[in-house]
């Protein structure tokens, strides 16, 4: 399968309105490539000239739904200085939260939902997720803050039938949220 713009699953559009069940483990290995393939495609946004060959947009996560895949998968990739932020997360869960918000200053996009919706996305500042990781190939419990911790929560979202715009204040897309950390 190849993921670029034109392949992936475009809002609106009832797979990505769908709760999706858990993914047995250990991995089958067309479940492993798909979700080795998703974090690959995000990895490779990263890239302007990758973009443009390819013709996708440049992104830092991926949920399977968005590839047709009614599973609990996920890819998301973070450039962090030099450094890059990387998970492949399979029935991935969020065991704790802060009671503290955060939001992107700018707001969301995704790669499904064209054009963006404008508006604050409320988020927790914290968040921690259980989930087989299988870039160490183990079960983890993954605590993340700020800018991780709301592209996980966007993509976690996406195995619920859930989109960001969902949580945008509809009469009142800008307003400011109390005590939440703007990013
Ligand atoms: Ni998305």
């Amino acid at each position: 399968m190849e993921i670029n713009d034109n392949t992936i699953v475009k809002d609106p559009s009832e797979i990505l309105r769908t709760r999706t069940p858990e993914v047995e483990l250990p991995l089958n290995d067309e479940d492993r490539e798909h979700l080795q393939q998703m974090l690959e495609y995000v990895r490779n946004t990263h890239d302007e000239q990758y973009c443009t060959d390819h013709q996708c947009r440049a992104s830092v996560g991926i949920a399977a739904p968005q590839i047709g895949l009614a599973k609990k998968m996920l890819a998301i990739s973070i450039e962090d200085g030099e450094d890059l932020v990387e998970f492949a997360l399979v029935n991935p869960k969020i065991i704790s939260n802060s009671t503290r918000l955060c939001y992107l200053e700018n707001g969301e996009s995704c790669l499904s939902v064209v054009p963006d919706v404008e508006g604050i996305v409320p988020r927790y500042f914290k968040v921690t997720v259980r989930a087989y990781n299988m870039i160490t190939d183990r079960m983890e419990d993954i605590r993340l803050k700020g800018y991780p911790s709301i592209v996980m929560q966007h993509e976690i979202d996406h195995l619920y039938g859930k989109l960001y715009y969902d949580h945008i204040n509809a009469d009142d897309p800008w307003q400011e949220i109390p005590d939440a950390v703007v990013i």
